[in-house]
């Protein structure tokens, strides 16, 4: 299964949920390329800077990292991405990939989400660092006395670089996935629980 959608869609907040639905692993290309930043690897320091500047990191990067995590054997009943594939490449690499393995996408979910509501949605996000938990200042406050960090690609600047790259390079992806007819479109306005229910209903849980 994929998850697709603007940044701040809610793809992270919604995959969080649906693992305990369907108890297969979850799978962020932004988390992998995060915890890789964080740990200074050689990979890390490749996406860094691409991060930060709401670019895109360069597709052989990406593709090498989730076709090398989805070979793993916790991925052998399944898995959830969510973030790869942002650009045609990615999609036929994977593609390729699940081909040659002989195993086919059951379906590939669009959360829409307006572009007026991203750049609030994404400034406003805050993370605890230790479980990686996804809050909102506004719509799903941290507990008082948590220590929450805000990530550095959520700038109103890169916020905005992100969305217009969301528009040029990944929504391309969608009408590749609509001719396979495994594309299902989710409405992402309302509140996360109401969200999480069109989910559920429209994968059939
Ligand atoms: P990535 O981490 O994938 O970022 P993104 O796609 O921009 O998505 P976000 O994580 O910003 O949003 P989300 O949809 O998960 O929303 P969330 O649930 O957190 O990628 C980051 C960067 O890594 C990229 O810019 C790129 O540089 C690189 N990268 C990653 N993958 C790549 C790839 N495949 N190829 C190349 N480069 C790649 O929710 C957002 C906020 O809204 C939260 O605060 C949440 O609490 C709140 N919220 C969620 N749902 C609701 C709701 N229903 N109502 C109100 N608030 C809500």
């Amino acid at each position: 299964m994929i998850l697709v959608g603007p940044p701040g869609a809610g793809k992270g907040t919604q995959a969080a949920r649906l693992v305990d639905t369907f108890k297969i692993p979850h799978i962020s290309s932004g988390d992998m390329l995060r915890a890789a930043v964080k740990e200074g690897t050689a990979l890390g320091k490749q996406a860094d800077g691409f991060m930060k500047a709401g670019q895109l990191v360069p597709d052989d990067v990406v593709i090498g990292m989730i076709l090398e995590r989805i070979a793993k054997p916790d991925c052998r009943d399944g898995f959830m991405l969510d973030g790869f594939p942002r650009t045609r490449p990615q999609a036929e690499a994977l593609d390729q990939a699940m081909t040659k393995a002989g195993v086919a996408l059951d379906s590939v979910v669009l959360i829409e989400v307006p572009d007026e509501l991203i750049v609030e949605r994404t400034t406003g996000r805050r993370n605890d660092p230790k479980t990686g938990k996804i809050f909102h200042i506004k719509y799903d406050p941290p507990p008082a006395g948590l220590e929450v960090v805000q990530r550095s690609d959520d700038t109103v600047d890169a916020c905005s670089k992100r969305l217009a790259k969301y528009h040029s390079e990944t929504a391309p992806i969608v009408p590749f996935y609509e001719q396979k007819q495994i594309l299902k479109r989710v409405d992402g306005v309302g509140t996360p629980d109401e969200v999480t229910k069109r989910l559920q209903k429209t994968l059939g849980k």
